[in-house]
């Protein structure tokens, strides 16, 4: 039997997946568990090459996955060649295992809540910190969609490490809201607790009135009186940090690349 044309694969599963662009996208996303039906290459000897160096543990995984196919036929399947000519589809996973998730009750780990987020890279740099910090998901509200391949792209194939749903603001998990806002109380002064939900404003306009009347706390990072705001994922990386330098069972041992 000869193997499936890998284009013809790639066509079939392009709809319903989420592209998955470059090297290090597709070792995340297989290091979590996503479920990748193609993986292409225009070079399979680099690429198998970088998972000798940067993930020995999902490198026979690699060997099996990877198709070598021409730099054309990889160029076509993406909208800008990445430096590694790897490319990857991957089923996104159900709605319900990620609403699951999010609800699970007692939550070890923050949800962060991105109220009306505009910016695509925000929103997948601030999924890439989720994951780095292990939290339990990410949820936006509002239009953008969470799993937008921009976003994909920005989150670096971490998706797959941490829950990511959009919600209304009513549908919310439960737990402890603690909304980052400049006119808040100093964050410096506050333990944030396991099964908080870290709540941060859109970009343009900051945090909705709906999400306001939801949280319990309005939370503040220090910051000069001259300077408005810090950059949204740049907030939540302090908050994280903050929540994680609290507690010993939240630090970060595996270090991997
Ligand atoms: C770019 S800021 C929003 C700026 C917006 N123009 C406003 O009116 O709030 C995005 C979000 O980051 C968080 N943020 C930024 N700087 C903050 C600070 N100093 N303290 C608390 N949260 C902050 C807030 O959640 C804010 O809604």
């Amino acid at each position: 039997m000869t193997d499936p044309d890998p284009l013809a694969v790639w066509r079939r599963y392009a709809g319903p997946c989420v592209l998955l662009d470059g090297f290090h996208a597709l070792k995340h996303a297989l290091r979590f568990g996503a479920e990748v039906p193609v993986a292409v290459t225009a070079d399979r000897t680099a690429a198998l090459a970088l998972a000798d160096e940067l993930a020995p543990d999902v490198r026979g995984v690699l060997d099996g996955l990877l198709t070598e196919v021409t730099r054309e036929a990889y160029a076509s399947l993406v909208p800008r060649p990445h430096p590694t000519a790897v490319a990857a589809l991957a089923v996104r996973p159900p709605r319900e295992t990620g609403l699951r998730t999010l609800a699970h009750t007692p939550r070890r780990s923050p949800v962060v809540v991105l109220d009306q987020p505009r910016n695509l890279g925000n929103a997948g740099a601030v999924i890439r910190l989720a994951a780095g910090f292990g939290v339990t998901g990410v949820v936006t509200t509002g239009t953008l969609d969470p799993w937008h391949p921009t976003v994909v792209r920005g989150g670096a194939g971490l998706h797959f490490a941490t829950a990511v749903e959009r919600l209304e603001v009513a549908e919310l998990p439960s737990g402890p809201l603690f909304a980052l806002d400049p006119e808040g109380e100093d964050l410096r002064g506050l333990k944030l607790p396991d099964d908080a939900l870290l709540a941060f404003g859109s970009e343009r306009s900051g945090l909705s009135r709906e999400l306001r009347a939801r949280a319990d706390h309005l939370v503040a990072l220090p910051m000069r009186p001259q300077v408005s705001s810090y950059n949204l994922a740049t907030s939540v990386a302090m908050t994280l940090y903050h929540w994680s330098a609290q507690g010993a069972h939240r630090a970060c041992p595996d270090r991997r690349s």
